[in-house]
């Protein structure tokens, strides 16, 4: 046979093979008779080019009596939550048997991807278990006065602002001010990105959010096809992150432990971890000496780097919605601003720990976003 014959012959195959493997593949929940979001190939029940919330309000529509959707991703089945003591148990009651993420992990290729956030499993439990010292409310409150000298950089910054410019993108605003709470409060770093709007740091977490190291198309295969993507040593985090973040995490756990510097952050935390396996006071004999080990300076880097990620992300985007809804709903906004200065008249005008925490109109606010 000619090779062209050959060519013809393997495409007539091919496309019915393809057809019939995504029909088997999407069989999964009509089969079980569950309720779920009519797939398409080969996205299944995502759309390229939608967003990850638009996504989901679409899933939502489907609701029904049933307490979950059930949705494809590419071809992966999966289950979307609807029902609110199914997600609880989810959450809560079974939450031992729901260890993974079901996030792409290249520990090899990309050692900051190893993190928290990412991790399944007993790999995650592990990590878990010695993290969770860090996220107490005698820490935040350790880290406010730091929060309020950052504000008061960046009511300056905006003072200045307004005093050049018309309008602005409060969005990258912010989150040069996450960034620099951030930096500080976790790491004790001076990120500067408030002073300087191109910073190293801004500029690097600005990367890692907006620009998908793949495009969106290979970010969601890397979730449902794990291995192949590992074997293809494709990384989520960009090589010049990965470098400028490692680098600087270098710099500061060497400075810090040649001068034998303590200063109760974050990135303090990391370091004993790093050292001696627990935290101080933890009581080490209380723990299985077989699930406690220490960190490696990898696994010390990738926690540092989820916690600079979620520490400017989320609280900028969280800050931006915020302002925004307060902008269209003035009002609100009115009732806000009463109890910012009933509570401040009450501390003498001094924003503290305790003055914020009796804020209760405008804690509402913020987690209602
Ligand atoms: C913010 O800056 C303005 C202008 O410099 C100043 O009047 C105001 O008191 C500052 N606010 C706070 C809370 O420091």
């Amino acid at each position: 046979m000619e090779v062209l014959t050959i060519i013809l012959w393997f495409l007539i195959l091919l496309v019915p093979a393809v057809y019939l493997y995504f029909q088997k593949k999407y069989s999964y929940w009509k089969d079980r008779g569950v309720p779920y979001v009519e797939p398409k190939i080969p996205y299944g029940s995502m759309q390229t080019s939608m967003n990850v919330r638009d996504t989901f309000n679409i899933f939502y529509k489907y609701k029904s009596d049933f307490p979950f959707v059930g949705v494809y991703m590419i071809t992966a089945p999966v289950v979307v939550a609807t029902d609110l003591d199914f997600i609880k148990d989810v959450l809560i009651r079974d939450f031992n048997y729901f260890t993974d993420h079901g996030v792409y992990v290249n520990e090899a290729d990309d050692p900051l991807s190893v993190h928290l956030f990412n991790l399944d499993g007993q790999k995650w439990r592990n990590l878990r278990v010695k993290l969770s010292p860090t996220f107490t409310s005698g820490r935040m409150k350790f880290m406010f006065p730091t929060v309020l000298e950052v504000s008061d950089r960046f009511n300056k910054t905006l003072d200045e602002l307004l005093k050049t410019q018309k309008t602005h993108e409060v969005k990258d605003l912010l989150a040069r001010f996450t960034t620099d709470v951030i930096g500080t409060c976790a790491f004790g770093i001076e990120c500067n990105s408030l002073k300087d709007p191109n910073a190293e740091f801004r500029k690097y977490g600005r990367k890692h959010i907006e620009e998908p190291s793949h495009g969106a198309l290979v970010n969601r295969l890397m979730n449902v096809f794990p291995r192949l993507c590992q074997m293809l040593h494709l990384t989520r985090t960009h090589h010049d992150v990965t470098k400028f973040f490692m680098g600087i995490v270098r710099e500061t756990v060497d400075y810090r432990e040649k001068n034998s510097i303590r200063r109760n952050d974050f990135m303090d935390l990391l370091i004993q971890l790093k050292n001696h396996a627990t935290i101080d006071g933890d009581g080490e004999e209380n723990v299985d000496s077989k699930v406690i080990r220490k960190l490696t300076f990898e696994e010390l880097a990738a926690q540092a780097f989820v916690f600079f990620l979620g520490g400017f992300e989320t609280s900028s985007s969280t800050l931006t919605f915020t302002l925004y809804e307060l902008a269209k709903n003035q009002n609100i906004q009115d009732k806000c601003r009463a109890e910012v200065n009933r509570v401040l008249e009450k501390y003498n005008g001094v924003l503290t720990y305790e003055a914020m925490n009796e804020m209760q109109y405008v804690e509402q606010i913020v987690l209602g976003m």
